[in-house]
């Protein structure tokens, strides 16, 4: 039998086929990069309607982050202050200043401050605050130094391999669990020694099966 197509109308339909696969393959990354979240940047570093500074409250006032983010260590998630919370100060200390007008406006009609999320995983991925602050996991690991921050900024991937890197090897990153919220504690000694006696005395595993994260 003769072939259907000659030979050199199969070599053109392979070529177009391919440039096809081609095409849609960067046609995807394009996408791929236009869909990208921005908050999943380090780095990234949103104007906030309240110049708000940890430096100056965390740092310098040296109010402790759960005074604040009061449900990180019994939640997933780590509640951004309601507006009482700053006034509980902020009735008495800089009651005339214009920086703080935003906050008494939401005080006065009960609309929360509307402050700019800066970090955010997709939708598909599971975290859970709560289980890595009870396990001695510092608020700095993920975060970085925000006390010295006058604005929150993103410090680490939040990629997947930023999360495997540690839950394969977490000794290095645990700490008692009344430091947490230090975040310029030091270990007296070997810090992976002493985190992983605390993984023994806890029985510490974090998951790095799939379905540990993508449930
Ligand atoms: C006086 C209240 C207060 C204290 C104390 C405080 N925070 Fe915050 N935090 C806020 C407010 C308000 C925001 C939202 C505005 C912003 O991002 O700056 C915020 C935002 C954040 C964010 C960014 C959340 C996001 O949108 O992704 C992180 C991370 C954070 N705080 C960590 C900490 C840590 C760590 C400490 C302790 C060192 C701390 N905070 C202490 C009030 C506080
Ligand atoms: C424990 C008391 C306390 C709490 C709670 C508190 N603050 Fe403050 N805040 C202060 C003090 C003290 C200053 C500095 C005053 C000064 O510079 O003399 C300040 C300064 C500020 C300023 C700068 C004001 C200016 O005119 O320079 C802003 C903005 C501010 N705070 C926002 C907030 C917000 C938003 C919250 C709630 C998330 C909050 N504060 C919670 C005590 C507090
Ligand atoms: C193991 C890493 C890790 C640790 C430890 C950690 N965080 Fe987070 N934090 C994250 C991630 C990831 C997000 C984004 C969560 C999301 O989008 O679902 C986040 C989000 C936040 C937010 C925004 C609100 C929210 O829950 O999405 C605040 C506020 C916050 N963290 C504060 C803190 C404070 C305060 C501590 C320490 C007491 C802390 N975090 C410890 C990883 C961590
Ligand atoms: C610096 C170390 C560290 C980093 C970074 C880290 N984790 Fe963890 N993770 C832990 C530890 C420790 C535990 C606690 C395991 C236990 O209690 O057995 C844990 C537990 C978990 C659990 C189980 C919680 C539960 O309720 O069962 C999930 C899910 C999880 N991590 C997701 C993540 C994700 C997603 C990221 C990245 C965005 C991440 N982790 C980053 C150390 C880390
Ligand atoms: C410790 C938590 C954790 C575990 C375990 C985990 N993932 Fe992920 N995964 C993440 C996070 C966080 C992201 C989002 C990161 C990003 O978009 O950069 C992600 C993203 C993905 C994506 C999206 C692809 C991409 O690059 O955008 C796929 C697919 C995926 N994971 C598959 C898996 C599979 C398969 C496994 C098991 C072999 C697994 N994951 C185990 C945390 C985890």
């Amino acid at each position: 039998m003769s072939a259907i197509f000659s030979k050199q109308f199969d070599t053109k339909l392979r070529l177009a086929a391919g440039a096809a696969i081609l095409l849609l393959g960067a046609a995807g990354a394009v996408l791929g990069y236009l869909l990208h979240p921005k908050q999943l940047d380090t780095g990234y570093t949103p104007m906030q309607p309240v110049p708000y500074s940890h430096k100056l409250h965390a740092g310098n006032l040296g109010l402790d982050c759960l005074y604040c983010h009061n449900t990180v260590d019994r939640a997933s998630y780590a509640a951004v202050p309601a507006t009482e919370t700053c006034m509980n100060c902020h009735v008495r200390v800089k009651e005339k200043s214009p920086k703080l007008q935003l906050v008494r406006d939401s005080y006065a009609t009960g609309r929360p401050v509307p402050w700019v999320k800066v970090h955010r995983l997709p939708d598909y991925v599971y975290f859970n605050h709560q289980a890595h602050i009870t396990s001695g996991v510092s608020c700095v690991n993920c975060h970085g130094r925000v006390d010295q921050m006058v604005e929150v900024r993103q410090v680490q991937p939040l990629s997947m391999a930023w999360c495997l890197d540690c839950h394969k090897n977490p000794a290095p990153h645990i700490r008692p669990a009344e430091y947490v919220t230090k975040l310029d504690w030091k270990p007296e000694g070997d810090a992976a020694q002493l985190g992983a006696s605390l993984i023994r005395a806890k029985g510490i595993k974090p998951p790095i099966n799939c379905s540990g994260c993508h449930r």
